[in-house]
């Protein structure tokens, strides 16, 4: 089993084994990342090969350093002063790419824009910067998987074709990245995630575009499938349990006979976020066919959180 705790010595080697192109699972403050050289187009491409993608959806790539990231993309004022207000946090920011960047295509799927991010982890950190290379990094489970928030997640899911998985515990928040487009002024929320749309609207000053299905932005590629999801059903906004059910609680719990995790009893969104893709994992677990759960306000990190049950509800 190749998990390590995160020592000088084991951080080295972290870094040693993505510059040789190697695959190393690495912790966020968001979700455990499958990491590889963006540079190095083999190594992406075993990204692709380790989780099992049915297609190349572009990866985000992560940097230690503001100025890293300006040798990848343009930054306008404006996503400066996003990256300002929000780096190293939880934004993932997609901007254009620059003509001599050296991120693999297979990154961006071609595309001639790069999502990028400084994660707010001191290990994450200490392995980009061991590693001297940009670092792309999808979330570190099989494709439509459940996210890994735990090194254990990422061995069920990966154990075998990872060099090394560097345990630094559970992950704090639990939801992935915010995705935001901000190109020729116009900034799109493509994926809602750990920065709540509220945050950033108050740094930008106006609403947020969102980009939703039929609408005129375009979508984020890798929203288009389902995402996700747990082998168990999963039935949101239920306002009773069903027999045979596990039960995902939000306050006070519904009534019923069956195994119950409770995201906050007091309501508390971050602490919701935080556990719930290991509550996912655990209900599916204990074997129930469906998993009831309860309504979770829209607001704030709440955005993010309905956006995750809503896709695991489309099923594998
Ligand atoms: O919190 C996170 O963001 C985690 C941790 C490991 O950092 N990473 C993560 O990566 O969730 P991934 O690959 O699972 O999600 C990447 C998202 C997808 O929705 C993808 O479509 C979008 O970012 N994306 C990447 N490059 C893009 C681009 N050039 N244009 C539009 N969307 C892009
Ligand atoms: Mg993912």
């Amino acid at each position: 089993m190749p998990i390590v705790k995160p020592s000088s010595e084991a951080i080295a080697e972290a870094g040693r084994l993505l510059r040789s192109g190697a695959l190393v699972a690495l912790p966020t403050e968001t979700v455990y990342g499958l990491g590889a050289d963006a540079t190095n187009p083999r190594a992406v491409a075993a990204i692709f090969e380790a989780k099992g993608r049915p297609q190349f959806n572009p990866l985000i790539v992560h940097v230690a350093t503001r100025e890293a990231a300006g040798l990848i993309v343009d930054m306008d004022p404006l996503a400066e002063r996003l990256a300002g207000a929000f780096w190293p946090g939880p934004l993932t920011l997609v901007l254009p790419r620059r003509t001599d960047s050296r991120i693999s295509d297979l990154v961006t799927a071609g595309l001639d824009t790069v999502a990028i991010r400084m994660p707010d982890h001191p290990v994450a950190t200490a392995v980009l910067m061991a590693a001297g290379v940009p670092v792309a990094a999808p979330s570190a489970n099989r494709s439509g998987h459940v996210s890994a928030t735990r090194a254990e997640h990422v061995d069920e899911d990966l154990g075998a074709r990872v060099a090394m998985i560097v345990d630094a515990g559970p992950a704090a928040l639990g939801v992935e990245s915010t995705v935001l487009r901000v190109i020729g002024g116009e900034v799109v929320l493509l994926r809602p995630g750990a920065v709540p749309a509220d945050a950033i609207e108050a740094v930008i000053g106006r609403s947020l575009i969102r980009a939703t299905e039929g609408g005129s932005a375009p979508l984020s590629p890798g929203q288009l499938e389902s995402h996700y999801a747990p082998r168990a059903r999963v039935r949101p906004d239920a306002i009773e349990v069903q027999a045979g059910e596990g039960l995902l609680a939000f306050g006070e719990p519904l009534a019923t006979n069956g195994p119950v995790i409770n995201l906050s009893r007091e309501r508390d969104l971050y602490q919701a976020a935080a556990g719930l893709f290991a509550a996912l994992r655990q209900l599916d677990a204990t074997g129930v066919a469906s998993i009831a759960v309860m309504p979770i306000p829209e607001h704030g990190l709440g955005e993010a959180i309905n956006d995750r049950l809503r896709r695991a509800a489309l099923g594998r």
